[in-house]
């Protein structure tokens, strides 16, 4: 008897399910993906307790969303989705052109689609770490490597780490900006030096957190001229491309300044979205100055954390369109479902909503720092809507007296160089009142002095447990 024979043998005699019939001869994945982490992020049960471990919206959208909701007719679910003119919308709510926009199911997908459009073997993935795990688990699924360049304990950003870790072969340079889960940030500045000093790799910036912070580099992707050089010729400096030379080059005033005349690609910024800094740089003395922007980089977006949308999912990417062309090409047309596309367009400018979420985000925010300070919980600045903590050894122990009082954290401690580390989301004023008074409690029902903080703690093996 043949071995198909016998397993249909089998089947017949007792239902027996297809991975009970495996064995080496069964059809493998690629090995990229058999090498690839495992994400299993801890969801079970978390509409039982206060959210305040996954850092999305913890209220609810704009009320926008229901009432457009409301209005879809049945009829409307069966219809394939169209992005297109949602993409439209928000392209002018960005002040970009729709080509410029495409929008995604999350930054989950954006972060496969723009692994999956550059990434393949051989290819260099550079990121700084701690940060968000997809990272990882989208340039290992590609076959290339993910360059992790570790922070030091402030946490703040390995700029000048992360410049010299350029190579020939770094292909993405992802910068998250604010990161998760330090919510620390990078400068616009840095992130430019970045993009010029890497011509060849694309730069994707994730603004996951934006509405937190504030800053963006989202106004430099304004709409390009028509392109004397052709797309695989992202950015012209006329110059080699070693980080430091360009660093220098970029100096205002250097002889070495990058100008038209000598090869570089000068885009005018957008007119209506100039920063406080670019109004400097285009004072009535320079009134016809041009700032360079990077034609490399690319910015995502999340409507899961300040619109509220996170079991939508739907999220965008970004850029010039020469890039936005290729992923466009490596995405699904059907992505987004409609309905997340409806509330979409219903709320992405309602300005009023949102300014009460931020400013409940940034108020709490300040007053969880506050009560960490007068626990004396050692943590870090944040510009995002979590703040990041350091207990020591107990953290399991913390996070499990909070369960116990109804309010989720999330144990960071598996992070690279984040032994100890708990994070705890920032929600709406009673949802904080809840979150310090329950994390007063456990501390001191634990007995927990700082003094803990620095007790030595074996770095767990497993892998790390990223959202
Ligand atoms: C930095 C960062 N990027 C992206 C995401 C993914 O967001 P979503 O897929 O919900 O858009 C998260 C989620 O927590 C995040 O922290």
């Amino acid at each position: 008897m043949s071995e198909v024979d016998a397993i249909t043998a089998k089947q017949e005699g007792a239902p027996r399910l297809a991975f009970e019939t495996w064995d080496s001869s069964s059809p493998q994945p690629r090995p990229a993906i058999l090498n690839m982490p495992e994400y299993h992020p801890p969801l079970a049960g978390r509409d039982r307790a206060l959210r305040l471990d996954f850092n999305e919206n913890t209220h609810a959208p704009s009320p926008r969303v229901r009432e457009a909701l409301g209005k879809l007719s049945l009829e409307s679910f069966t219809v394939y989705p169209e992005r297109a003119p949602v993409e439209a919308i928000v392209a002018k709510h960005l002040r970009l052109q729709p080509e410029q926009v495409l929008l995604t199911n999350a930054v989950d997908e954006a972060i496969h689609i723009v692994c999956f459009t550059f990434l393949e073997q051989g290819d260099e993935c550079l990121f700084a770490v701690p940060s968000f795990f997809m990272y990882d688990v989208n340039t290992l699924a590609m076959g290339a490597k993910a360059v992790r360049i570790q922070a030091d304990e402030t946490l703040s950003f390995p700029y000048e780490r992360l410049l010299a870790a350029i190579t020939p072969k770094t292909k993405l340079i992802i910068l998250c900006s604010p990161n998760n889960p330090t919510g620390t940030t990078i400068t616009r500045e840095q992130i430019h030096t970045i993009a010029q000093a890497a011509p060849h790799a694309v730069i994707m910036v994730d603004e996951a957190y934006y509405h937190f912070f504030g800053e963006t580099v989202m106004d430099d992707l304004c709409a390009e001229p028509e392109r004397e050089a052709g797309p695989s010729t992202p950015l012209r400096s006329g110059r080699d491309d070693k980080p430091k030379e360009l660093r220098n080059d970029m100096i205002e005033g250097s002889d070495h300044a990058l100008t038209p005349e000598n090869g570089a690609t000068f885009y005018p910024r957008h007119p209506e979205r100039s920063t406080a800094e670019s109004k400097d740089l285009l004072s009535s003395t320079q009134a016809t100055a041009v700032e360079f922007l990077p034609q490399n980089m690319i910015v995502a977006r999340t409507f899961s954390k300040a619109y509220g949308l996170a079991n939508l999912r739907v999220g965008l990417l970004a850029g010039p369109t020469h890039l936005m062309q290729h992923m466009r090409k490596a995405c699904s047309p059907y992505n987004v479902n409609g309905v997340a596309l409806a509330a979409v367009a219903a709320s992405i400018d309602d300005t009023e909503y949102i300014d009460w979420y931020v400013d409940q985000i940034k108020t709490g925010r300040a007053r969880i720092e506050k009560a960490l300070n007068n626990m004396r919980v050692p943590h870090w600045p944040s510009h995002a809507n979590f703040v990041l903590m350091h207990i020591g050894p107990r953290h399991k122990e913390l996070v499990e007296a909070m369960r116990a009082r109804g309010v989720l954290l999330r144990d960071r401690s598996s992070d690279p160089g984040l032994l100890g580390c708990v994070r705890i989301t920032v929600g709406v004023e009673d949802q904080v009142d809840t979150g310090i008074a329950a994390l007063r409690d456990s501390l001191a029902a634990m007995g927990w002095t700082p003094a803990e903080v620095n007790k030595p703690e074996q770095q767990p093996k497993e892998t790390p447990d990223y959202e």
